[in-house]
């Protein structure tokens, strides 16, 4: 039935595309044509939608549970701050919050759900200010998109008019966020059409995955009409392969207050984190991704890694999400991919015989501390593959979120912005 649906949609879309195609002709080529033509050239500012990356923007709960973990755990609330809240990564305090920030998994659906009496809202959309900072109170540590939107403001750019947020449910993959991509399509086109100009996409992390399955969904014409170019800050595409430790022991980012074992409980549940996990594309076959002293497990042995780790729901979401951008079809667009690199970056864990539940030894390799280079690297396979430019930006030593703050960076997205 979807598929049906989708094919006369889609066909339906690839006339209207024609037939802009056909009034276009006659303007020289102006994209969005039916603006006025007279518009001084030096007016010329695309409007931007920042797409951010996993834990990269806020989300929001309403409790009404039948049950609490614990005595201090509330049963019923108002809408509340849950990401990021530093007040309740506190211990005790943290089981309550990880009792709602949990999904749970269907194996029948092959969909994930909030517990009983949570409802979970992400705040914001169409606005900047649930990226720019993740924890309302403003504390540096939460900062995110703020200044890259604050150079932006300083060039001429208004909050929330054109430049505008995209932020979304990260706990889950594309598959289940359908609804997100049909508010991110009208946006754009709205943005468009009041600048007269096509927009920028700037996605930093997994919201370069998200882009990229948004602009495969789309067809060229809609692109060619509503997309200038894409801005891609730290884009894992193939992976990464710290999701792997994430997934076998849970990683506390070195919060020491933070007990891996049972942040490891919220992480596995979070569907993203499996799609993330390392592809075969780009992994070596035979590279071990995680040694224990009974199985080497690489990029072929998922199967068997979730069965060993105990999490075999974790297979299941692995294969629901993996095909979802996994071939990397080409953008369709300008795309410009800065990626940082000689930052120490996880690549491989070693496990002693208490695997899965025991911190690991690291072994680094190259990247920004987040992403591994070759992941990012994935970005050359698109050169003259499409009829828009593909460009490569490496930037030595800065870190996975370090870059959204460096210089070079932010003169890049000028460069990109203000050229013709
Ligand atoms: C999974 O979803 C099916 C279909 O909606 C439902 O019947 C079933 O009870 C659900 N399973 C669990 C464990 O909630
Ligand atoms: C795993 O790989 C290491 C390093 O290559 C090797 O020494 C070890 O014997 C392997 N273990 C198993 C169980 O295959
Ligand atoms: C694409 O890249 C080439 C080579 O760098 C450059 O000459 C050309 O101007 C670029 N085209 C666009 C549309 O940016
Ligand atoms: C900013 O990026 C450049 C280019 O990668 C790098 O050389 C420089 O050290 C970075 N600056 C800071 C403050 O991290």
């Amino acid at each position: 039935m979807e598929a049906v649906g989708r094919k006369h949609a889609s066909s339906t879309l690839l006339r209207v595309g024609l037939l802009l195609l056909v009034l276009s002709a006659r303007t020289a080529g102006k994209p969005l044509d039916q603006c006025t033509a007279n518009k001084p050239r030096d007016s010329s500012r695309p409007p931007v939608v920042l797409i951010p990356g996993d834990l990269g923007n806020q989300l929001e709960a309403k409790l009404n549970k039948p049950t609490v973990v614990h005595y201090v755990c509330y049963k019923k609330t108002d809408f509340f701050t849950l990401w990021l809240n530093l007040e309740q990564l506190v211990p005790v305090v943290i089981d309550c919050w990880i009792d709602n920030i949990r999904l749970i998994y269907n194996r029948t659906t092959h969909t994930s759900s909030s517990p009983p009496g949570v409802e979970i809202r992400v705040p914001g959309f169409g606005q900047t200010y649930s990226l720019e900072y993740l924890d309302p109170s403003k504390h540096s540590v939460g900062m995110y998109f703020f200044n890259i939107v604050q150079q932006l403001v300083d060039w001429g750019y208004t909050r929330n008019d054109d430049i505008r947020g995209a932020p979304y449910d990260w706990r889950k993959a594309p598959n289940e966020n359908k609804d997100y991509f049909l508010q991110l399509q009208k946006m754009i086109e709205e943005m468009a059409e009041k600048a007269c100009e096509p927009v920028v996409l700037i996605a930093h992390s997994m919201g370069n995955m998200y882009t990229l399955y948004f602009l495969n969904q789309q067809p060229q014409m809609w692109k060619d009409k509503y997309i200038k170019a894409f801005i891609s800050l730290g884009a894992p595409w193939a992976g990464v392969a710290k999701t792997l430790r994430v997934v076998t022991s849970g990683d506390n980012n070195r919060i020491p207050v933070i007990s891996p074992l049972k942040i490891r409980f919220q992480q596995r549940t979070a569907v993203s984190t499996s799609w993330l996990l390392p592809y075969a594309r780009a992994w070596p076959k035979d590279k071990v991704l995680v040694q224990t002293p009974n199985f080497n497990y690489t990029v072929m042995d998922y199967e068997r890694f979730y069965k060993d780790i105990g999490f075999e729901d974790g297979w299941l979401m692995r294969q629901d999400t993996e095909s979802l951008v996994s071939d990397l079809t080409p953008p369709g667009v300008e795309t410009h991919c800065l990626y940082g690199s000689g930052v120490p970056t996880p690549e491989a864990f070693q496990y002693s015989n208490k695997f899965p539940d025991v911190e690991p030894t690291v072994v680094t390799g190259d990247g920004d501390g987040t992403v591994n280079l070759v992941s990012a690297l994935q970005c050359k396979t698109w050169v003259g593959k499409q009829k828009y430019n593909v460009t490569l930006k490496e930037l030595p030593s800065n870190e996975h979120v370090a870059m959204l703050a460096n210089i070079t960076t932010v003169d890049y997205i000028k460069k990109v912005l203000f050229s013709p």
